[in-house]
């Protein structure tokens, strides 16, 4: 347990989901979305300003005001619709204690995926520690996600920890008869984890 009263905390989350559309949220959509409410609630209740940053979709136009507009129906968010980073500073400092800002789509910005040095600790200077809660995209070298962590002290979030603890289980000494349940999309980029599961599971549903 760390004491984060007053203290900023960057927060990276998984906000991925897939809009409609329209570009509305689905509300069959929110579950990842409300996973990581555990670890902003429990800081901005420990009296911290919380930054939450994610990317969403593979277009760098997309944005994440639909998100922010869902979240506002949960909690009080400040949404920063932009990454001028004058607005971004300014909006940092005139934070309160307990007070949440979501900043606008990470893939806005070039530094992000390249895990360029020089992004990654601009996003540093927003925050005085870093926490990762956003297990879905721990796999991708890219500058909120590894580079950060250079400049920052790094904890691991609410949901983060439980993704971890859950998944150890099964991978370890899992219970039988164990069936293996995949979904989602891009596929291909699941083969590896088939593979791994097929030895482990006694059935593959897909
Ligand atoms: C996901 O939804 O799988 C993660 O957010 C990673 O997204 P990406 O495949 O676009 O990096």
């Amino acid at each position: 347990q760390t004491d984060v009263a007053n203290k900023t905390v960057l927060v990276r989350v998984d906000f991925n989901v897939p809009l409609g559309d329209d570009g509305m949220l689905d509300s069959k959509e929110t579950f990842r979305i409300d996973a990581s409410l555990g670890t902003i609630r429990h800081l901005a209740g420990a009296g911290a300003k919380t930054i939450i940053i994610s990317h969403i979709g593979r277009d760098k136009n997309e944005s994440l005001l639909p998100i922010a507009e869902y979240l506002k129906t949960i909690i009080p968010i400040r949404f920063i619709a932009t990454w001028d980073m004058e607005i971004i500073k300014s909006a940092i400092e005139s934070m309160t204690s307990g007070e949440v800002l979501l900043l606008e789509n990470l893939r806005q910005n070039k530094g992000e995926e390249e895990n360029d040095q020089k992004f990654a600790s601009r996003l540093s200077t927003f925050a005085d520690m870093y926490v990762n809660d956003a297990f879905a995209v721990s796999h991708r070298p890219h500058a909120s996600v590894v580079g950060v962590t250079e400049f920052l002290t790094s904890y691991a979030g609410l949901l983060m920890q439980r993704e971890i603890a859950n998944l150890s289980k099964v991978m370890s000494a899992p219970e039988h008869p164990f069936l293996f349940i995949l979904g989602g999309a891009k596929f291909d980029t699941k083969i590896t984890l088939i593979r791994k599961f097929e030895k482990i599971a006694d059935e593959i549903f897909i």
